[in-house]
């Protein structure tokens, strides 16, 4: 069944080769998904040699592991690690028909990368942006081909969760958006067309709870009894877990764009901002245990 929204699937352009911007977590899980789901070759790219071998490096790790569950073949390892490279330099986006952009989450930043591939991309390509909460219609301005651009948005881990926030720009052409449809559908993903508002949908939900969450600890509830108020629900993980999991950075950036959109309707945590000023991956520290440097940053109010 077409998802609300979709256009129709013959307008969209097949896809023989990807190209991933950025080689950081959420890049790598990207191109380990594009080349599992679309079987076509799958380009990385970064600023460094370091970053590019710890990405690749990422996804030939993970492949071992999904071949020591069984999920793959042997043959099927060795096809998916030859189907991933690295590139320090966009060219090798040539003859690419997708490129999705998973770097820094900073408006000029992106734009910056949008038009440096828009140089070397066929006419044809989709630039793809996997920001969390920064508008689509914005970063497309000033290309010389906003049509295809289309906010992609997936959420962590990648290669668990089924949900993908596709984002409609004001520009964004009908062949984009079916090109987006059917590799969301290819990538085995539950797509949803969502409006480009800040934040999207899911980012905003997600930011009110653990907005919530955190103020009652800036208001003196302690951490692990509003980190576990909710277990009784069932929920997949505690809020302090999933912020860690997200990162603080990525979430304060998010509680950021929205408190600019509607400052009355979204604060920042103070004890959130110096936790990431601190460079914590969160609460919790090595064996799980509540760090306690952040538990005086946020308990301290
Ligand atoms: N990469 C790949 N696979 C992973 C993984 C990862 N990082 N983490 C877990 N998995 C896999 C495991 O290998 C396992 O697979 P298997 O069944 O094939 O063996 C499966 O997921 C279940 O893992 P576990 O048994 O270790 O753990 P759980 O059952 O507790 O599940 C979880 C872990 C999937 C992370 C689950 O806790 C969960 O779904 N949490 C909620 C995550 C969530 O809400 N994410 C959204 C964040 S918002 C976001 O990303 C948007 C951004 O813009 C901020």
């Amino acid at each position: 069944k077409r998802p609300a929204g979709a256009p129709d699937r013959s307008l969209a352009r097949p896809v023989t080769k990807v190209g991933v911007v950025g080689a950081g977590l959420m890049a790598s899980q990207l191109a380990l998904l594009f080349a599992r789901r679309l079987e076509v070759p799958v380009v990385l790219t970064d600023l460094d040699r370091a970053r590019l071998d710890k990405g690749v490096g990422y996804v030939h790790g993970e492949v071992d592991r999904l071949l020591a569950k069984g999920r793959i073949t042997g043959d099927q390892a060795n096809r998916l690690k030859g189907l991933v490279t690295g590139s320090l330099t966009k060219d090798a986006f040539a003859d690419a028909d997708f490129v999705i952009e998973a770097v820094f989450e900073d408006m000029d930043v992106k734009r910056k990368v949008l038009a440096e591939v828009e140089e070397v991309v066929p006419e044809t390509c989709v630039l793809a942006t996997n920001t969390s909460s920064l508008s689509v219609t914005e970063m497309a301005s000033g290309l010389r081909h906003p049509e295809r651009v289309v906010g992609f948005h997936f959420f962590n881990p990648v290669a668990v969760l089924p949900l993908l926030e596709i984002v409609r720009g004001a520009a964004t052409g009908e062949a984009t958006l079916a090109t987006a449809f059917a590799v969301g559908a290819t990538l085995k993903k539950s797509c949803v067309l969502v409006k480009d508002a800040p934040a999207f949908v899911v980012n905003r939900l997600l930011t009110r709870f653990m907005g919530e969450v955190t103020a009652a600890v800036d208001e003196g509830t302690p951490l692990e009894v509003a980190d576990h108020a909710l277990d009784g629900l069932g929920l997949p993980m505690t809020p302090f877990a999933l912020l860690q999991l997200v990162g603080p950075a990525v979430a304060l950036h998010v509680a950021e764009t929205l408190h600019a959109a509607f400052p009355g309707r979204f604060g920042v945590s103070e004890n959130l901002a110096k936790l990431v000023a601190a460079g914590k991956p969160g609460v919790y520290g090595a064996d799980f245990q509540i760090d306690p440097e952040a538990r005086a940053l946020f308990e301290g109010g």
